[in-house]
């Protein structure tokens, strides 16, 4: 059972934590507490049965778009459908925004996630040539939210 609420600084050593271990450019526990409740950022967390951290995601809105920081799920959690509820979580609060779209980066090898977003939905937009390191592709994906209005929690 996963609990998805808004991320509070109570949350940030977690989160980074999980940045850290997941991110080649991780961003710091500073810069995660900054963008606990502000203006503008929605960041989300997913939390076990004892409020630990065990996933989260946050974007920007920027004219009526979402733009996606980041996505992951703890190590030890993947494979649980918990990256689904997050993705179904961010759809859900971009549609009630009123957000015309999201879209995000991923490593062109990053099978998993780029599977994760296709099923809901997410279209590749573009390709940023060797964007990782100069080397490794980035896929732009969109999500058309205002075309989404039949989207329902549960
Ligand atoms: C991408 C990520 C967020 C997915 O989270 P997750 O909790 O592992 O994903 P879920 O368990 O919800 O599975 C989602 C889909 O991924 C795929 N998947 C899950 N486990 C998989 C595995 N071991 N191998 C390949 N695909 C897998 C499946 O298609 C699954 O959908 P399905 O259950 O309908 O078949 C997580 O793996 C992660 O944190 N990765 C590192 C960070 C990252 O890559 N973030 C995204 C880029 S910003």
């Amino acid at each position: 059972m996963n609990n998805i609420v808004d991320m509070t600084k109570e949350h940030a050593e977690q989160v980074a934590a999980i940045e850290s271990a997941t991110f080649a450019e991780p961003w710091s526990r500073s810069q995660i507490e900054e963008i606990c409740g502000k203006y503008g950022v929605i960041a989300r967390v997913s939390l076990d049965d004892d409020g630990n951290v065990v996933g989260y995601y946050s974007y920007n809105v920027v004219c009526g778009d979402g733009y996606v920081n980041n996505v992951a799920v703890r190590e030890d959690r993947r494979g649980e459908g918990i990256g689904k509820a997050l993705v179904k979580d961010m759809v859900y609060t971009a549609s009630l925004c009123g957000l015309e779209g999201l879209t995000l980066e991923v490593r062109s090898s990053n099978a998993r996630a780029r599977g994760l977003y296709e099923s809901f939905g997410f279209e590749v937009g573009g390709i940023r040539k060797r964007f990782y390191q100069n080397t490794e592709d980035a896929i732009i994906y969109w999500l058309n939210v205002g075309g989404k209005e039949d989207f329902k929690r549960g």
